[in-house]
């Protein structure tokens, strides 16, 4: 059976909207309703305890408004809710860790060497140090907190060529890019990035980023839940955020549709 009932993506803010772009590029049937919690953004410098109250508090709207399946589009969150999520609630969550697996298996048994750029909770926090434990035996990891590029997405500055370079240069210049095998980005708002870190890294330097294999993901388990949207459904986005400014719609509005 089919069920045309939305799924809630979430986020600390507009970082998510990469991952509702993917969604809607592979599952355009589906219905979206995507929260940004910009008002309380960022989660990436919070204490793991107060990531978990406001996933709570999201996750708790989404199941009063009747989605199927809820997608954490923020390895943050991931890292410090949601195993308590799906603990605590009968629905699918799917969620997001940074594609180190992906960056490895590159590789085909040659080690590489992989820079994952993330928040600084998801570096520290146990599911990534674990995550790291399996690959960090044959492959060189470089743990590469990048907090800035969270806040340049949520002040509309991404437009701003010089002081993303310089943000960037700031973060990477420290390494020899040339014996980098791959960067990940392993924070939903990294991904608005991509052109940028083309221009830092050499070309020989893969970029990955999980939203790909998130929306794969999302498909299977709907899919084998029998709660895809019909095949003749057209879907939709329905963008909410915690600052209700006519500033932070515009916003959204534009990460979506770039
Ligand atoms: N977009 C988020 C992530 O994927 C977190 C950004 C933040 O609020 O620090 O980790």
């Amino acid at each position: 059976m089919a069920s045309n009932a939305p799924i809630g993506v979430f986020d600390s803010g507009l970082g998510g909207i990469s991952v509702v772009r993917e969604i809607r590029k592979e599952m355009p049937g589906e219905n979206i309703i995507y929260f940004g919690d910009s008002a309380n953004a960022p989660y990436g410098t919070k204490t793991p305890g107060e990531v978990r109250k406001l996933s709570f508090a999201i996750v708790d709207r989404f199941v009063a408004m009747g989605v199927k399946a809820i997608v954490i589009a923020c390895n943050t969150a991931t890292s410090a809710a949601v195993n308590d999520l799906r603990a605590t609630y009968d629905l699918p969550i799917i969620s997001m860790e940074p594609a180190l697996k992906v960056a490895c298996d590159r590789g085909n048994g040659e080690p590489q060497h992989v820079i994952v750029a993330a928040t600084p909770l998801t570096l520290r926090e146990k599911k990534f140090i674990a995550l790291m434990q399996r690959f960090s035996a044959t492959n060189t990891i470089y743990r590469q907190p990048c907090p800035d590029l969270v806040e340049i997405v949520e002040h509309d500055q991404l437009e701003d060529h010089d002081l993303v370079m310089h943000t960037l240069h700031r973060y990477f210049d420290s390494y020899d890019l040339d014996e980098i095998d791959s960067v990940v980005l392993g924070c939903t708002h990294f991904v608005f990035y991509r052109d940028y870190f083309r221009e830092l890294l050499p070309s020989s330097t893969a970029i990955i980023d999980g939203n790909e294999g998130t929306t794969r993901h999302l498909h299977d388990l709907l899919a084998a839940a029998g709660k895809l949207a019909e095949p003749t459904t057209q879907g939709g986005v329905t963008l909410k955020n915690s600052d209700t400014s006519e500033r932070m719609a515009a916003l959204a509005a534009k990460r979506l549709n770039d």
